[in-house]
């Protein structure tokens, strides 16, 4: 397994194997790697013929009172993790290289960041679409695995894909959870053990909504109150939000005639969890 810490080198690296006609797959993260991040690479093992890993904790993506500082990191553990998947290639820049100074063009979408998280995380989609651009033309992939646990991202990353022209396949990926249903997440550590049994409130709420579809409920109003509640009924939570959108545009509904998202982002304590469900009547 290569480890590769600077921009020109994968360049370099990938464009060779482009033109033995290899297949590349590329799956980007920030690190603290957990079963999530491996059920991606796993896909992306499928998809192609070699496989880059990129960990950069991108601190464009962080707001001003944000956990970029305290973020997790492990990158021992995420190296032994990434061999084991068979991962080809480690792409570990540092802040510096990826952002130069002068550097003054970002990837700004004009629409889908203006609802969920995009509201209480204002630059955070900015982020995310400059240096997915920037990792999608320094690794020059045929196709890149993102997860649905970060619904948003992923619309956000597809319409940016089709928008700028990319040649590269989006692959959405299903959320992994732990066997209680908690959608895994690098944040989850923060979680002392009592916030992680009440972490549970995203899963049941999530699911009692789906149940609710399931027996003919229609209004998104009911799904959200219900919601609330069962939330409330934990110690020491806050909703951020709970919407019922459309799952391509992330409109809100106001009616459940087909499949809609309920998404959710809610606080335990003072780490934020998000997650999310495609619901369908
Ligand atoms: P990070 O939070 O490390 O997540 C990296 C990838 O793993 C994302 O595509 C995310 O959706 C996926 N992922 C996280 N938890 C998951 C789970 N429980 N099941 C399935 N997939 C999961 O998302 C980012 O980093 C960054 O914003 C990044 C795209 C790397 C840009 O900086």
């Amino acid at each position: 397994m290569e480890i590769i810490k600077h921009i020109d080198e994968m360049q370099k690296r990938q464009e060779a194997l482009r033109l033995k006609g290899l297949r590349l797959a590329f799956v980007p993260t920030m690190g603290f790697l957990h079963k999530g991040h491996e059920s991606l690479l796993i896909e992306g093992k499928k998809r192609a013929d070699d496989l880059t890993l990129s960990i950069f904790v991108n601190p464009t993506q962080f707001g001003q009172n944000e956990d970029l500082s305290t973020y997790p990191r492990n990158i021992e553990g995420d190296l032994a993790i990434a061999e084991r998947n068979g991962v080809d290639a480690v792409f570990l820049p540092d802040a510096k290289e990826i952002y130069r100074e002068g550097s003054q063009t970002f990837v700004n979408l004009d629409i889908l960041p203006n609802y969920l998280c995009g509201l209480s995380r204002p630059g955070h989609f900015r982020g995310v679409a400059t240096v997915v651009t920037k990792l999608f033309n320094i690794v020059k992939p045929h196709v890149a695995i993102f997860g649905s646990k970060d619904f948003q991202q992923l619309a956000i990353i597809r319409q940016m894909t089709k928008d700028l022209n990319f040649d590269i396949e989006i692959v959405g990926a299903p959320t992994f959870r732990e066997p209680d249903g908690l959608a895994m997440s690098s944040r989850n550590s923060y979680l002392t053990a009592e916030q992680r049994q009440t972490a549970l409130c995203l899963i049941k709420s999530l699911q009692n909504a789906a149940d609710l579809v399931k027996n003919g409920e229609t209004d998104p109003e009911t799904l959200i109150r219900h919601a609330t509640a069962i939330i409330a009924s934990f110690p020491d939570t806050a909703v951020d939000y709970l919407t019922v959108c459309d799952p391509v545009t992330l409109e809100t509904v106001s009616h459940i005639t087909g499949p809609v998202l309920f998404a959710m982002a809610v606080k335990v304590g003072v780490t934020r969890l998000i997650d999310n469900m495609t619901i369908e009547p």
